[in-house]
């Protein structure tokens, strides 16, 4: 496990665009899994300063998005597929075929699922994947559980996920209920992982991933058995460590 501490949220977006920078430099045809959320909007920024530099070529890149949530079309604001269009794609030139998000309005989750799960697996698998955590653990939607889901499922989502997330909605409860999510095992097969955090609300989540016993009450935790990954969090999300 590799833990890097950095000054604040833009040196944790530029370390980890310049991580991802090389991947991409290094294997043009890479596939990279991405995230959504507030933590990873610098990194993209910067890997979108990079391309537009003439630093970085994104035409063989394929990606495969963690999660979406379920019931929102794609022309929704607050859909996972809007968020990465406005964040990354339209600035960059990732091939539109080469995209890959969850269906947030397939009828049949299971199918949807299962096909998600299958064409990660026919690129080759994911080279390097990109992670957020919750307040509460959680990673992609892997939300605190009994047990670790291993695959691509749908998921309930948290009340306190809906609480944090409903920052982005007019209210509450606008907020989707139940999301597809990559699984446990899903992310774990990942050849490279960087986790991201950044801010004092995320400090006893980290923690506890870092240091704390491995549980699906804590999904992150997990992470401790991968092979390849890296840390990149602020000083204030590392401050319990
Ligand atoms: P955030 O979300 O980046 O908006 O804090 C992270 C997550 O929920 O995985």
């Amino acid at each position: 496990m590799n833990i890097i501490v950095v000054k604040d949220y833009k040196e944790m977006s530029r370390k980890a665009a310049k991580i991802m920078a090389s991947q991409v430099i290094l294997k043009p045809d890479s596939i990279l899994g991405l995230a959504t959320g507030s933590t990873p909007i610098g990194m993209y920024e910067e890997l979108i300063r990079m391309y537009k530099n003439g630093d970085l070529d994104f035409s063989s890149v394929k990606t495969f998005n963690l999660d979406e949530y379920y019931g929102l079309n794609k022309e929704n604001e607050q859909s996972y597929y809007n968020f990465m269009m406005k964040n990354l794609f339209k600035h960059v030139n990732v091939k539109k075929e080469n995209i890959n998000i969850p269906d947030g309005m397939a009828m049949d989750t299971e199918k949807e699922c299962l096909k998600y799960e299958k064409k990660i697996e026919a690129s080759g698998g994911i080279d390097m994947q990109v992670l957020g955590i919750g307040a509460n653990g959680h990673i992609g939607f892997n939300e605190p559980y009994e047990s670790f889901e291993p695959i691509t499922h749908l998921v309930k989502l948290d009340e306190k996920t809906i609480k944090d997330n409903s920052r982005f909605f007019n209210s509450v409860d606008e907020v989707p209920k139940t999301a597809l999510s990559m699984g446990i095992k899903t992310i774990m097969m990942s050849k490279k992982i960087i986790l991201l955090a950044s801010g004092e609300s995320k400090k006893e989540a980290i923690i506890k991933t870092i240091k704390g016993k491995i549980s699906p009450e804590v999904p992150a935790s997990i992470l401790q058995l991968h092979k390849d990954v890296t840390f990149i969090l602020d000083e204030k999300a590392a401050e319990e460590l």
